[in-house]
This record gives C-alpha cells, structure tokens and sequence, in this order.
C-alpha cells in the first residue's frame, strides 16, 4: 500500500516538473511597463551633467530656453564637436532640456 502511495507521489513529482519546465521554456512574455522597466531609460539630467560639462559650464545651456527640435539641434551638433551619447541618451537629454529649458 505505502508503495503505491510513494509511486503515485513520485508521478506527480515528474509530471509536475515535466510540466514546469516547459512552462519555463514557453514563448517569453514581453516585459511588463513597470516603474523599474522605466527606470532603465536614460536619465536626462545626470547625462547633461556627465556629458555636457566637459568643454564648457553649462550657463551655456541654462541661458537661452529653447523648443524641443532647437535642443536636437544643439545636441546634433555637440555629438559631432565629440559629447559622448547614444541615440537613447541623446533623446532622453533632448527631452530634459525642452522640460527644463524649454521654451
Ligand atoms: C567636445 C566639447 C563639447 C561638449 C562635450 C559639449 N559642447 Fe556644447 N559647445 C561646445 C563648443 C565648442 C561650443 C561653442 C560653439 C558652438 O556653439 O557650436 C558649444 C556651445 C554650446 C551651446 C551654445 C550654442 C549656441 O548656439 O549658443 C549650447 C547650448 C551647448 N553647447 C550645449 C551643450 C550640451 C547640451 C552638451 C551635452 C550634450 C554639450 N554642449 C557638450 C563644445 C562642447
């Protein structure tokens, strides 16, 4: 009797991990919009501050407000002069600067 209890017992151990892992080997569910998944975006305004202090202070940014596609612009041309972003960042600091001196 105890024997086929543990047999039963045994079966549903496999079947159970048999079913898991295929569970786990399934198509990936895309990732949720949760807080951290926003947080991996760049951050605009500590990338001003790393990237954008090296040639001169930033009273150059802080003194005329410009529009969004005036900061593209700008932070065109500064990646051409040698600041160091990637696409992504470039974006997030574009939107920052039209946030925070915008026009
Ligand atoms: C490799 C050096 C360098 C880096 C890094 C740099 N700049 Fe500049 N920046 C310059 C020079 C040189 C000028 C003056 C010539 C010009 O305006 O093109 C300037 C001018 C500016 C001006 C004034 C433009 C105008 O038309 O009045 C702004 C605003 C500015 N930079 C913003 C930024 C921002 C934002 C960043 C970060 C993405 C940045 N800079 C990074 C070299 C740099």
């Amino acid at each position: 009797m105890s024997r086929t209890v543990t047999r039963i017992a045994v079966a549903c151990l496999i079947l159970l991990l048999a079913w898991s892992s295929i569970a786990c080997t399934g198509p990936q569910q895309p990732a949720p919009t949760s807080p951290a998944a926003t947080a991996a975006q760049p951050d605009g305004a500590a990338l001003l501050q790393a990237r954008c202090t090296r040639c001169h202070t930033l009273d150059r940014v802080q003194q005329t407000p410009r529009t969004a596609s005036e900061w593209e612009t700008i932070v065109a041309r500064m990646r051409s002069k040698g600041a160091q972003l990637n696409d992504a960042e470039a974006d997030a600091l574009v939107q920052h600067l039209a946030r925070a001196f915008g026009k």
